[in-house]
């Protein structure tokens, strides 16, 4: 959450700053801000609550040639402490306004560091954790051992700081550097000839390079013009991972859609291909890093799913395939309530954290309660070299690409197929499945991206559709079996970009409860299994139809191809292709994901950037 960028070097700093903070705005929106070193040293500041494109209109309003500069950094909010104000926008400052700092993450301590601060007589003028760096900076490099050195400064700061933060900061004194140091949140370096970037993201700086350095924890980066050097909190030097960003900036552009989510729906079946890509080799499943030896894998009785939103989702989905392929039971924890009801670990249990960024506080956190409990973890990632991986045992990423649409569209349907993976791998290693049922396995996973491209045909119909009932005031979502999450999953999407009630049942859960909330009208979309699959659950599933159909719901019918049993009860029937059980939520998955949407788009507000929300939660 929060988006940060620094940049040094021989460009009009404001121009490449804020063409950072666009690509970073699906981090969080409340508001944002920039701060500018001039030539002669003096530091001039922007920020506003709101878009970016509000702080645009100040920078054209005090006219943009007064921010020159060729050194700059820059915010973008998802607001914890303080509510989205100008006064809370950042850059914070310190009372003579030399040192400007960006923060993204939690100070944990900053009650006590605040009153610290007001008992020496500083004034603080936002609510904010952040502002009290911006002071404990200032009064560092003013006297003591580190006075007049920024690096050391921002070091012996960091030492007194708990919490989780990413910190960009600069100081009039020193016009041609940033230092910016990290601890739980993301910092990358981008390398250039003559300039040198920070980000929260790559996505900040992926115009201008590709070359790349992942900080590790607890570490300080110090970029000028000329180079970059790293050093952990004490001033020793320290290594940090170099690396090419695998992706161009067309990946991190619209592509002709109005909306970048529009475009992560497109891009699902290259998803898939491109996370399958090259984990089926001579006949076995590979994972990308592998830190459990095969025989902890064989010992393994338990596997846990920890997750959040979407990925919780997908979780729940991988319960069926690995239960059904490896017979271990399989739990699939919300990552928030994990480690709060002392699940039962032990080096035997296997926990997969599924998380797109990587980032996710609350996953991050189960990971570590279960390392703890000396719990084997695996984590699947979207996002390479983030925390959650780096933190695990083994590790399996999904080649999602970057997906910015703040709703997870594709990285979900990559997080089902590379989960899908993992119980294979599992399979092939317990020895539950034979060799060639893996490649048989495998060779069924392998055929979605053109089963999720046919699925996308259906997109035209769905938007009709979505646009005739824009003004429902709830949707309900059925399903069964596998049908259950995308029933959850296709809700979730709802309520986050059309802010409409929505919500998710089992099927057969209807007749205890919630079938009293069907009234003449009101939308229900019922996720079916496939006629021939599940020839017993299809028929249970068309009886719950025509009981809802009885009380006047309006049946919206996700089916297969050729359902013909289940037409005569759909008030719309939207057909996906046929495909194995366990692969049908990739199908039909796509045409809730298009429903959401363009409800949302009917209603008239910004699919990418739903209201409250951002993309990577880096609080708890
Ligand atoms: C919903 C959505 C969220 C995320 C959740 C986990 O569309 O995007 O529910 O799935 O916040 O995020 P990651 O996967 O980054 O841990």
């Amino acid at each position: 959450m929060c988006g940060i960028v620094g940049y040094v070097g021989h460009r009009q700093a404001l121009e490449v700053v804020l063409g950072g903070l666009h690509r970073l705005e699906y981090r969080g929106y409340d508001s944002a801000g920039v701060a500018l070193l001039g030539g002669g040293g003096a530091q001039r500041v922007a920020r506003k609550a709101g878009r970016i494109a509000n702080l645009e209109a100040v920078l054209d309003a005090d006219g943009r040639a007064t921010f020159g500069g060729t050194v700059g950094i820059g915010h973008t909010r998802w607001a914890t402490h303080g509510p989205p104000a100008d006064r809370n926008s950042h850059p914070h400052v310190d009372e003579s306004g030399q040192v400007a700092v960006v923060h993204n993450g939690i100070i944990e301590n900053f009650a006590e560091l605040r009153g610290e601060l007001e008992a020496a007589g500083v004034e603080l003028t936002s609510d904010t954790d952040s502002e009290t760096v911006a002071h404990l900076v200032a009064r560092a490099y003013a006297s003591g051992e580190t006075a007049g050195d920024l690096d050391a400064s921002v070091r012996e700061v960091c030492r007194r700081l708990r919490g989780a933060f990413t910190l960009v900061i600069t100081h009039s004194d020193v016009p041609d550097r940033i230092v910016a140091a990290r601890r739980s949140s993301p910092l990358v370096v981008g390398v250039g000839d003559g300039e040198h970037f920070v980000a929260s993201d790559v996505a900040a700086f992926i115009e201008h390079t590709r070359r790349a350095v992942e900080l590790g924890q607890d570490q300080v980066v110090v970029i000028t013009r000329d180079g970059y050097e790293v050093t952990d909190f004490t001033g020793e030097p320290a290594s940090a991972r170099p690396f090419t960003v695998d992706w161009d900036l067309s990946a991190a552009e619209k592509g002709g859609h109005d909306y970048f989510m529009l475009k992560e729906i497109e891009e699902q079946p290259d998803a898939l291909a491109n996370t399958l890509r090259g984990h089926f080799a001579a006949g076995r499943i590979t994972l990308d890093e592998q830190r459990i030896t095969e025989q902890d894998l064989r010992d393994i009785d338990k596997v846990f799913v920890v997750a959040c939103g979407s990925a919780y989702h997908s979780g729940l989905v991988a319960k069926y395939a690995i239960e059904h392929w490896c017979r271990l039971p399989v739990e699939v924890e919300l990552a928030s309530e994990f480690r709060y009801r002392d699940p039962v670990l032990d080096r035997d249990t296997l926990v997969v954290a599924v998380s797109q960024s990587g980032e996710t506080a609350d996953t991050l956190e189960a990971v570590r309660h279960a390392r703890g409990q000396k719990a084997r973890v695996l984590a699947v990632c979207n996002t390479n070299g983030a925390q959650i991986p780096r933190e695990s045992d083994a590790v399996l990423y999904t080649h999602a690409g970057p997906e910015i649409g703040v709703a997870s569209t594709k990285a979900f349907l990559a997080q089902i197929a590379a989960n899908y993976l993992v119980g294979l791998a599992l399979a092939q290693e317990r020895g539950t499945k034979y060799p060639d049922e893996v490649a048989r396995e495998f060779a069924e996973l392998a055929n979605t991206p053109s089963a999720v491209q046919k699925a996308l045909t259906t997109t035209d119909q769905v938007r009709d559709l979505a646009r005739r009932i824009a003004d429902a005031k709830a949707v309900l979502f059925l399903g069964r079996h596998v049908g259950y999450p995308v029933a959850l999953e296709g809700a979730l999407k709802l309520k986050e970009l059309a802010y409409m009630h929505a919500e998710g049942f089992a099927a057969g859960e209807l007749k205890h409860g919630p079938i009293a909330l069907i009234e003449d009208g009101l939308p229900v979309v019922i996720v079916m299994p496939s006629p021939k699959g599940r020839a017993m659950l299809h028929s249970k599933l068309v009886s719950n139809i025509s009981e809802i159909q009885a009380r006047g719901a309006r049946t919206i019918v996700i089916a297969e191809e050729g359902d013909d049993v289940v037409r005569p009860y759909a008030d719309e029937l939207i057909e996906v292709p046929a495909v194995t059980t366990l692969l049908q939520p990739l199908v039909s998955t796509v045409p809730l994901q298009v429903l959401a949407a363009e409800i949302a788009r009917s209603r008239g507000y910004d699919i990418d950037k739903p209201r409250n929300l951002a993309k990577s939660v880096t609080v708890e």
